[in-house]
């Protein structure tokens, strides 16, 4: 045997991470307690989790299961469902009436039921539940999870206790961030660890999978590297990054322009002939690979930002690159076309300032 690869060393960070108790989770507080207090005092009632994708609300509810039925009983007394699934709201109804109407021979106790992309489902599907869940509260209680609360149809709403999830804040990320890369040994910078926290926008699962494809595209080849170890002595297996995860790392692996490529741009918009900036963007996108929606979007956060750049302007110029964006989300649009046009926009509004 060559190589011995415990089953957590494949699985992707987000799972091997995932927090497995309640005590666990790096955010939201408030919510935690209340949802422990709820299982302590044997009082769950059907919830409603909803917020942002990677803010931790499947693994809440799971932890939640965890902690009510433990590890031997968590699989028979918990059914996962994924709600949006395609063959309907009769096949979810059928799996809920076998799952919830079967008794447990030895153990008593409330089944739970998790509905996740409980938004996807459409508004005939939801008033059905409605009547499932009715049907089942003596035996199970349900949890739905979605990004849109508005999506859920008010009688749904009602049924249930709501938890909003928020985005997690930069630094509840951080410790977790720099406990996983310590972890994996990767050696992680300060610039890095900021570019991780930019690029996230408070998704939990974004900034494990940005740290992990980092390093994965940062490993030295074996072949031709020194610095790399990946020993394989019997059992042990070891494997030591030595490129650090920084700032530039980051950006290149996620595909998102650098910041500094952002302020030559800007500099540019603001300063050049048309021609120059023109011909400086395009070649900027095409020798980086930068997506031109990419570009505008960065471009956009830089520009509310700044100081010194009156209303006025701000709001024609941010009018004329949202009209750029549209174009560019509608199929056989030219990039090329549309980079002049952003151009021209900074064009046009320079003189108006100048008038
Ligand atoms: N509050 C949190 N604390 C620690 N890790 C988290 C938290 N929220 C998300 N994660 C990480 O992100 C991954 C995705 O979280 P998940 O609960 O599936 O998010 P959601 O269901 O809200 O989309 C998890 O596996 C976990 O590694
Ligand atoms: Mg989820």
């Amino acid at each position: 045997m060559r190589q011995k690869i415990n089953d957590d060393s494949q699985l992707p960070w987000v799972e091997k991470y995932r927090p497995q108790r309640l005590e666990d989770l790096v955010a939201h507080e408030n919510i935690i307690n209340i949802i422990t207090n709820l299982i302590d005092n044997d009082n769950l009632p059907h919830l409603l989790l909803y917020g942002p994708p990677g803010t931790g609300k499947t693994s809440t509810i799971v932890a939640a299961a965890k902690r009510m039925y433990g590890a031997s009983k968590y699989n028979s007394m918990t059914l996962e469902l994924n709600a949006s699934d395609a063959r309907g709201i009769n096949v979810v109804r059928n799996e809920i009436k076998e799952f919830a109407g079967t008794k447990q021979l030895f153990s008593k106790g409330i089944k739970l039921i998790i509905l996740d992309e409980a938004d996807a489902m459409t508004n005939d599907a939801q008033f059905a539940l409605r009547r499932v869940i009715e049907k089942y509260t003596k035996n199970a209680r349900f949890c739905l999870i979605c990004n849109y609360v508005s999506k859920i149809i008010p009688a749904l709403q009602s049924r249930c206790t709501r938890f909003r999830f928020a985005p997690l804040l930069p630094d509840q990320i951080r410790g977790r961030l720099e406990e996983v890369a310590k972890e994996e040994k990767v050696p992680l910078t300060e610039d890095g660890v900021e570019a991780i926290l930019d690029l996230s926008c408070g998704d939990m699962r974004r900034v494990l999978n940005l740290l992990q494809s980092t390093a994965m595209s940062n490993l030295p080849s074996t072949s031709t590297s020194t610095s790399t170890d990946m020993e394989i002595d019997g059992d042990e297996k070891t494997t030591t990054t030595t490129i650090p995860v920084d700032e530039t790392a980051v950006y290149l692996t996620s595909g998102s322009p650098l910041p500094k490529d952002i302020d030559i741009i800007l500099s540019s918009l603001l300063n050049d002939t048309f021609r120059d900036s023109n011909t400086k963007i395009c070649n900027l996108c095409s020798t980086k690979g930068y997506a031109l929606v990419d570009v505008l979007q960065l471009l956009t956060l830089k520009l509310c930002t700044m100081t010194g750049l009156d209303s006025i302007p701000l709001g024609k110029l941010l009018d004329g690159m949202s009209q750029v964006e549209c174009r560019l989300a509608t199929n056989g649009t030219e990039e090329k076309i549309q980079t002049a046009s952003l151009v021209g926009i900074f064009i046009e509004t320079r003189q108006l300032m100048e008038m």
